[in-house]
């Protein structure tokens, strides 16, 4: 178990290298979104393997460091390259980087991750406003003894997604022109992709996009009362959707051709929220 000694040392570590600065808006970037922390300016990168307890990534891809400084005006720390359950980690290693923003005074969460679309209204391409969520993982970073000190035994997660910063995104994607979709996140273990049966029965569910990644972070963030902001980016439709096979390769393309649009969308954002 991570206990909150160990949390807090990691967060003095981070603190004894940024000198002073209050990051407010904590960010975590999914695949091929790495270069939008490549953008923020008078940046201190600070590498995940110096970090004392952090876990560190091991997909190829994507950079394994955290980036503070600013962006939009705001004061950011950035996740560039995140931890997913299906590396092998224990569950509540995912939660240790939102717990981490937390002690250093992040109020905000702005979550980012490529998703396979199961609402058949979506196109390879679209970007989607996380509503909610559907955890099938079947586990949770908040399992075992509550830190009290973070949040209460029993979070609420009827609110987990800010209502506010919702219509916040929604308003920047009219302004700037760019289509966001909106819908439910659900999240699945991987590392496999889905199968077209376990597609139909994410749909069946509720949901409108599968992914690997989130949930469990936003678990984390929901328990110490973070405002969140999550967006999917569909780089391909769900197995059995279009009945192409999947190929993270083609997935890194797909990714390749909406980053711009996702960043002057997430710039927008930054900017309002
Ligand atoms: N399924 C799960 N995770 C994903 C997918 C998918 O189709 N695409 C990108 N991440």
């Amino acid at each position: 178990m991570i206990d909150s000694t160990q949390i807090e040392t990691t967060a003095a570590y981070i603190r004894s290298r940024i000198g002073g600065f209050q990051p407010a808006i904590g960010m975590i970037l999914g695949s091929g979104l790495g270069l939008l922390a490549d953008e923020i300016s008078h940046p201190i990168h600070i590498q995940y393997e110096d970090i004392p307890n952090f876990p560190v990534s091991t997909v190829a891809g994507h950079a394994g460091r955290l980036v503070f400084g600013e962006l939009e005006g705001k004061n950011v720390m950035v996740m560039q390259g995140r931890f997913h359950y299906y590396e092998g980690y224990p569950i509540e290693t995912l939660a240790l980087p939102v717990r981490v923003m937390h002690l250093l005074g992040v109020k905000q969460l702005v979550v980012t991750n490529a998703a396979g679309g199961v609402n058949p209204k979506f196109s390879e391409g679209d970007l989607m406003l996380i509503l909610d969520h559907i955890n099938f993982g079947f586990n949770n970073p908040l399992m075992g003894s509550n830190l009290a000190s973070f949040g209460p035994r029993f979070p609420d997660t009827s609110r987990a997604y800010s209502a506010r910063l919702m219509e916040v995104a929604r308003g920047v994607s009219r302004e700037r022109n760019v289509l966001l979709q909106e819908g439910v996140y659900q999240f699945m273990t991987g590392p496999t992709y889905e199968t077209p049966a376990e597609v139909r029965m994410a749909r069946g569910l509720g949901a409108d996009a599968v992914g690997m990644s989130t949930v469990p972070e936003v678990h984390a963030a929901a328990h110490c009362g973070m405002e969140v902001i999550g967006i999917s980016y569909i780089s391909n439709l769900a197995a059995g959707i279009s009945g192409k096979a999947l190929s993270h390769a083609e997935v890194v393309e797909t990714i390749e051709t909406i980053k711009e649009k996702l960043i002057h969308l997430m710039r927008g954002i930054l900017r309002a929220m």
